[in-house]
């Protein structure tokens, strides 16, 4: 995500996923000059420093050594997991101002909710790789709820992938509940699979697969997270729905027309627009302009993690009912993989 797509992302993607990268969005910005990358990896270091055109000299691989040498307007971070709350710190501490990083932001909950409150209390612009928020049929479709194209929104399913993993892929499912419900959630069920012998005590040491989870927020407003493959999102109202199917390939709104049921599709037009990478590179620097607010809050980061955390607690009570406040804060999960981590 850093700097280069693999060509099996490439084929998994269509065009409007790309620039993917934070190097090839910062690279497509005019307003955006890349002038060091930094990989604990020297050979990866030089590597990407190599591909962006830049000299040896601005690859490094310690972040505090480049963050003071050449004190960026913007850092993005696309490293695993372990860490980056440091690194994000790191960035805060060198006088950063805006930041992209990448998803999940941590292995404890407490570790990111921290960092959020500090994010929001310095003044840091902070965009995250919840990707679909900054993507154009994502935002038609929220605009159209918005404006009660379907009614008082009821239920939000996100279709993600067949028991995908927690920390490498539902950050981005449970961001499309918070993008479409809000941030305010009360309770979670969950179900979720975990490896042979990965919990002890409070550690949950692999990356959990989500079979089901239900979120309800607030407002009483139900969100879903359903082992169905096809990546689409379906937002349910009392007067109709609108579904964004495929990955964003296709926004379809359903309504009653002249019947009961919501058997009338239209299928809309989706505006061109920079990819979800790009956007949020172009929010940061719009923030740092003075002329507008990112759009996603700190909040929204902090309870993405929380809710996270409720599916892992709910799903290890059998399915127990768990309010988002009562998440087991002490849970670390590793989110581990084989050897790598989400
Ligand atoms: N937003 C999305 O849609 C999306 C898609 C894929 C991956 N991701 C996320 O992006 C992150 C990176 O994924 P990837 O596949 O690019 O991983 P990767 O393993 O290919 O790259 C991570 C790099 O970070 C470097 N690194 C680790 N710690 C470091 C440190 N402290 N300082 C400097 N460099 C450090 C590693 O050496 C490695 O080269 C993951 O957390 C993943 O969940 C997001």
């Amino acid at each position: 995500m850093g700097v280069a797509t693999t060509e099996r992302t490439r084929a998994l993607l269509s065009k409007q996923w790309f620039p993917l990268s934070h190097a090839d969005a910062a690279h497509e910005n005019e307003r955006i000059e890349i002038v060091a990358v930094c990989d604990a990896d020297a050979e990866r270091a030089r590597e990407a420093a190599r591909g962006l055109g830049l000299t040896e000299a601005s690859a490094f691989t310690d972040a505090q050594a480049m963050l003071h040498a050449v004190k960026p307007d913007i850092c993005s971070i696309a490293t695993r997991t372990p860490g980056r709350v440091d690194l994000i710190r790191l960035a805060i501490d060198a006088g950063v101002k805006a930041i992209h990083s990448e998803k999940p932001l941590s292995q404890t909950l407490l570790d990111g909710e921290n960092l959020m409150e500090e994010v929001q209390k310095r003044g840091v612009h902070f965009t995250y790789g919840t990707l679909r928020r900054f993507m154009a049929p994502y935002r038609l479709a929220k605009k159209l709820v918005e404006e009660g194209r379907i009614g008082p929104l009821r239920e939000i399913v996100v279709d993600h992938n067949f028991k995908d993993l927690l920390l490498w892929s539902h950050p981005h499912s449970v961001d499309l509940l918070l993008f479409f419900g809000g941030a305010e959630v009360e309770s979670v069920n969950a179900v979720c699979e975990f490896e042979d012998g990965a919990v002890s005590g409070n550690t949950v040491d692999c990356d959990p697969r989500v079979d089901f989870a239900r979120v309800r927020f607030k407002s009483g407003c139900l969100g879903m997270i359903t082992s169905t493959t096809g990546m689409n999102v379906r937002l349910t109202g009392d007067e109709g729905a609108i579904h964004i199917v495929g990955n964003g390939e296709r926004v379809e709104l359903h309504d009653k027309g002249q019947g009961t049921f919501f058997t009338r599709r239209t299928v809309l037009e989706v505006p061109p627009a920079p990819s979800g990478t790009a956007q949020a590179l172009r929010e940061l620097v719009s923030a740092l302009d003075g002329e507008a607010a990112v759009s996603i809050a700190p909040d929204e980061v902090a309870m993405n993690q929380r809710v996270l955390w409720s599916i892992v607690s709910s799903a290890l009570a059998n399915g127990a009912t768990v309010r988002v406040n009562e998440a087991n804060e002490k849970l670390v999960i590793t989110g581990r993989t084989g050897a790598l981590t989400a």
